[in-house]
């Protein structure tokens, strides 16, 4: 894949400038890989607290992290996008190009999206370095979801008071090859945090050793 594929091109007479900084030396400096890994599922699944959990582990190892939320980047970048489907796939389009940009920079990326429809979350596939896209599916059955009901929105998306609700009135398509799924309801926010490090560290993307053995021998 090239890394400067532009996804849509309405600029004409645009030159890609290439850095002097290539992405190993990036990874090297970091003491770890670059990467994205993409929790997905219902609203109330978990993926805030378990992207928080996951942040909080990495960065305990000295990491760089960082967490893109649905709830956060709707506050600001996406804020005037609302729930149908093509605002939806807008909203995913401009978190992939987001999530590429911080993982070219080196990053570790966790984004907590709902991120319904497979063909965005493929799309978003597409734009990261293959290898370094990591799809966890924060599976969860709606009936929790709407027993946990954290913010009061499936109460009100019942009532109809909220319109496109995913899981009520709105589509949530299942990841059908997620290189991780995470049962949020029958294990601790704990036990899929590590479940998600043990799938890093085994794909050598994050190295749990003593710093001065990181990277050295993988780059
Ligand atoms: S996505 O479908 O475009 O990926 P995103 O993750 O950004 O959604 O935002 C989901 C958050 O918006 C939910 O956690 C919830 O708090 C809030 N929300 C408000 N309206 C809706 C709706 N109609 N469907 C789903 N979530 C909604």
């Amino acid at each position: 894949m090239e890394r400067c594929e532009t996804a849509i091109s309405r600029s004409a007479n645009t030159v890609w400038q290439h850095s002097a900084i290539t992405q190993d030396q990036r990874e090297y400096r970091n003491g770890h890989r670059a990467a994205v890994v993409w929790l997905t599922g219902l609203s109330g699944s978990g993926k805030s607290t378990l992207a928080l959990g996951l942040e909080a582990r990495l960065f305990q190892l000295g990491c760089n992290v960082y967490v893109c939320d649905g709830d956060n980047i709707r506050h600001g970048l996406c804020g005037d996008l609302g729930f149908s489907p093509e605002d939806r796939a807008e909203n995913i389009r401009r978190v992939s190009e987001v999530a590429k940009l911080l993982s070219d920079s080196g990053l570790i990326v966790i984004t907590a999206f709902i991120s319904p429809y497979r063909a965005e979350r493929e799309r978003a596939r597409q734009r990261i370095f293959p290898g370094s896209f990591i799809e966890v599916y924060c599976r969860c059955p709606l009936h929790v979801c709407e027993d946990r009901d954290v913010k009061g929105l499936y109460r009100r998306a019942r009532t109809g008071e909220i319109h496109d609700f995913t899981g009520i009135s709105a589509p949530y398509e299942v990841p059908e090859h997620p290189e991780l799924v995470v049962d949020t309801h029958l294990f601790s926010i704990e036990a899929c945090v590590n479940r998600i490090l043990e799938y890093l560290v085994d794909r050598s993307l994050i190295f749990t050793g003593p710093a001065e053995c990181n990277l050295g021998a993988g780059i």
